[in-house]
């Protein structure tokens, strides 16, 4: 943490916090224990610990996934890596913060999917995810589940769509917040079956999923290094998963478009995301070590037994993220624009 008076770099961060609009008192506080790394100069990174903010809940899986190649990049890296969970807003108020932190390579975000849903989503949103942010490289792409509390009525997707369409006023769609995954595949739902749920918003899906097990809300959508477990020991009840194909580990679980809701097809990609303002070979340092991490077969192993896997190499690059950003942002802004969502 940098306790000297400001240096040129953190006066080059606040006016660009400043810009951002997001330097509030509760803000800058995080920015400080952000500040945790090393010497300052590009040359010499990274010499100190890097923060790595997940957007969402502990536990849950942008959590999950994170805590999976923390490990090895830390060990590639010769660094520790902190992770540290900023909640809020559906993951915006985390990605704001980054956005707005010390651009020195010690400040990092994992982000999934909402970070191209936030804008469509918030008229107000603090950051532009093009603008103000560099890409690392792509983590991997998870796949989601729609699932249930165990003893919800319905017991297959054909059943569950007929039972919102008649109970839509008391029925309980658990979510992680406007921008989360979990949102979007709800606003997925909706529009295919031309309904508007009841949404009961949460942190994350980590606390999400414990009140759809201890039976408190319907049911939600939630990725499956979240999900698989509770699916396997029957704590939930899975209707489909969002892949064209089945999965390898839940081939009883039809995919959605076998069980009759095509268009709720999704995958959840993850990605790595410094301050724009950070140095080109600083990024680069990242985006190795991230590579190296990807190879791990720990990770490989672990991801494998939550449903997932780490992304082709050619897609752990900061030009493969920023083009799936790109396009993601274009994708969703007329389906969200349709549904008339908005984040506050
Ligand atoms: C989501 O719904 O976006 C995620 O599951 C959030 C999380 O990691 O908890």
């Amino acid at each position: 943490m940098h306790t000297s008076p400001v240096s040129p770099a953190t006066r080059r961060q606040r006016q660009h916090a400043r810009r951002l609009g997001v330097l509030a008192a509760g803000a800058s506080m995080v920015l400080a224990a952000c500040s945790s790394g090393g010497s300052g100069d590009p040359a010499d990174y990274p010499d100190g610990n890097i923060t790595i903010t997940v957007p969402f809940a502990a536990g849950g899986p942008t959590d999950t996934v994170t805590r999976l190649i923390a490990e090895p990049m830390s060990e590639e890296l010769g660094q520790e890596i902190v992770v540290q969970n900023v909640e809020g807003a559906g993951g915006t108020l985390a990605a704001g913060e980054v956005a707005a932190a010390e651009p020195d390579g010690y400040n990092v975000l994992m982000h999934h999917i909402g970070m191209s849903t936030a804008p469509s989503l918030y008229p107000d949103l603090p950051f532009d995810p093009l603008e103000d942010f560099k890409t690392v490289g792509l983590v991997t792409n998870v796949p989601m589940t729609i699932v249930a509390r165990s003893d919800f009525e319905p017991e297959t997707l054909e059943e569950l769509i007929t039972y919102v369409e008649e109970n839509v006023d008391t029925v309980t769609y658990a979510n992680a917040g406007v921008g989360a995954a979990s949102q979007l595949c709800g606003l997925l739902i909706e529009t295919a079956i031309g309904v508007d749920m009841t949404e009961v918003p949460y942190d994350g899906t980590a606390p999400a999923l414990t009140d759809l097990v201890g039976g408190q809300v319907d049911f939600m959508c939630d990725q499956t290094t979240n999900t698989t477990g509770q699916i396997e020991s029957g704590d939930i009840k899975a209707y489909a998963v969002t892949t064209p194909e089945r999965l390898e580990n839940l081939p009883d679980v039809p995919t959605v478009a076998e069980a009759g809701l095509p268009d709720v097809e999704v995958g959840v990609w993850h990605g790595l995301y410094v301050p724009s303002e950070t140095p080109d070979e600083v990024v680069s340092v990242l985006t190795d070590a991230l590579a190296v991490a990807l190879k791990d077969q720990g990770v490989i192993d672990q991801m494998a037994d939550l449903g997932t896997a780490p992304v082709a190499e050619d897609e752990v690059t900061p030009e493969a993220q920023t083009a799936l950003l790109e396009e993601q942002i274009e994708l969703w802004k007329p389906i969200i624009e349709a549904a008339g969502v908005v984040g506050e």
